[in-house]
């Protein structure tokens, strides 16, 4: 490791909180699908912040945007009409599925995720949520409540409010909880951070069926899902699953926080003004980056490029799973969020640090699964050369 590398880690250690766990590595710059650490050393980046940096890192139109509105107006206070804020809002309805046409904008996923539940209790009057095992909703206390793992849990155990957990896929464990006091149940089209996970092709349009019957509302967390990530606008759409309000973030903003919430007009009649706000929510300058990067992903087709480099990828891994049965468990995903699941723990880590060392940035969720989601952008030649280091560092 470099002097400036180490500086940057005593800085850390003298003024930031403990709180966080990091890589060996601290970056400088990016542009498009690579980033370049302190030292110049090159990386091809497919964790993209996270699955955040959707149009690629410092893309020219997002930065000409931001520095564009920066001039113009960066924040009002939410008891001020907000331009840019309509403008996202309107061009948002347009890939939001029929019915869902108003929006609010907060600054991060959880946040949206709160905004939902508080939503589903003023829609139906009742205060249970029914959440996923494994699940991930974000950190706030309502989305821990949510939050299906006990990793993320534990220590706040006392101070949450949890929901009633079942199986993620299983419908009839779903059905079982769906009882007359659930507001709402929560879910992810393809669970993420909980190791991409893809359930049956039914599952989801079941739910919506089962918590209608039991007058509760589904709330679709498509925060990692949600704009073109997995080859279609919004993950809802592979299954035709109509619910009743639906969470996004993360690549909406392109690496700028901004997150949203958007229900039926069914569910909006029971809000009230007064009933949700924040000092940051729909920002201009977020508003205005976000916007950009969804005219972006139109015009470049994005979307499309996602779903035509997923599907090879996906064939591709599923081939390495059959060449390689005692290394790889299973390739998964859709679009382009992947996940490689391996069946030791320790060969997930060491194939995390090789790939790291020979340039490639991937994350390493749920203890055996390595997980891509790159910028929607990313070249088919870099997305190939990313896939052959993974294939080869896993195996080997
Ligand atoms: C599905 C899902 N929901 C919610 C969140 C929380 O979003 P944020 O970290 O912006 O609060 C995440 C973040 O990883 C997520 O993947």
């Amino acid at each position: 490791m470099s002097e400036r590398y180490d500086e940057v880690v005593n800085l850390e250690h003298d003024y930031f909180f403990p709180a966080v766990r990091r890589w060996p590595l601290a970056l400088g710059r990016g542009e498009g699908s690579k980033v370049w650490d302190l030292d110049g050393k090159e990386y091809l980046d497919l964790t993209a912040g996270w699955g955040v940096t959707s149009i690629g890192h410092c893309h020219p139109r997002l930065a000409s945007a931001i520095s564009d509105q920066a001039r113009t107006l960066i924040q009002t206070t939410n008891a001020i009409y907000s331009l840019p804020q309509l403008d996202l809002a309107q061009r948002l309805a347009r890939i939001t599925p029929d019915g869902f046409q108003r929006t609010f904008f907060v600054s991060s996923g959880a946040e949206a995720n709160e905004g939902a539940l508080k939503l589903a209790h003023a829609k139906t009057g009742r205060a249970r949520f029914v959440a996923t095992l494994n699940s991930f909703h974000g950190r706030t206390l309502g989305a821990m409540g949510c939050l299906g793992q006990e990793k993320y849990r534990a220590r706040w155990e006392a101070i949450l409010r949890p929901a009633r957990f079942v199986p993620y896929g299983d419908l009839e464990a779903a059905r079982a909880v769906l009882t007359d006091d659930v507001a709402a149940m929560i879910v992810e089209p393809i669970q993420g951070e909980g190791g991409v996970r893809v359930p049956p092709p039914d599952y989801l349009c079941g739910l919506a069926e089962a918590c209608h019957a039991a007058g509760a509302l589904l709330i679709l967390d498509e925060i990692q899902t949600g704009i073109g990530r997995t080859g279609r606008w919004l993950a809802a759409e592979h299954s035709g699953v109509r619910p009743d309000i639906i969470t996004l973030g993360k690549g909406l903003g392109g690496g700028v926080p901004i997150a949203a919430f958007t229900a039926t007009e069914d569910v909006l009649q029971s809000v009230q003004p007064g009933d949700h706000g924040g000092t940051y929510a729909g920002n201009l300058l977020a508003c205005r980056a976000a916007d950009t990067v969804l005219e972006v992903i139109e015009e470049e087709k994005l979307v499309e490029h996602a779903a035509a480099l997923g599907a090879t990828a996906i064939t591709r891994l599923q081939e390495l799973a059959r060449r390689a049965p005692d290394k790889v468990k299973e390739a998964r995903g859709a679009g382009l969020l992947i996940g490689l699941e391996l069946h030791e723990a320790e060969r997930a880590a060491r194939a995390h640090a090789t790939l790291r060392e020979r340039g490639v940035l991937v994350n390493l969720t749920a203890e055996r699964v390595l997980r891509m989601f790159p910028p929607l952008n990313i070249s088919p030649e870099e997305w190939d050369l990313g896939l052959s280091e993974l294939e080869s560092a896993v195996t080997e």
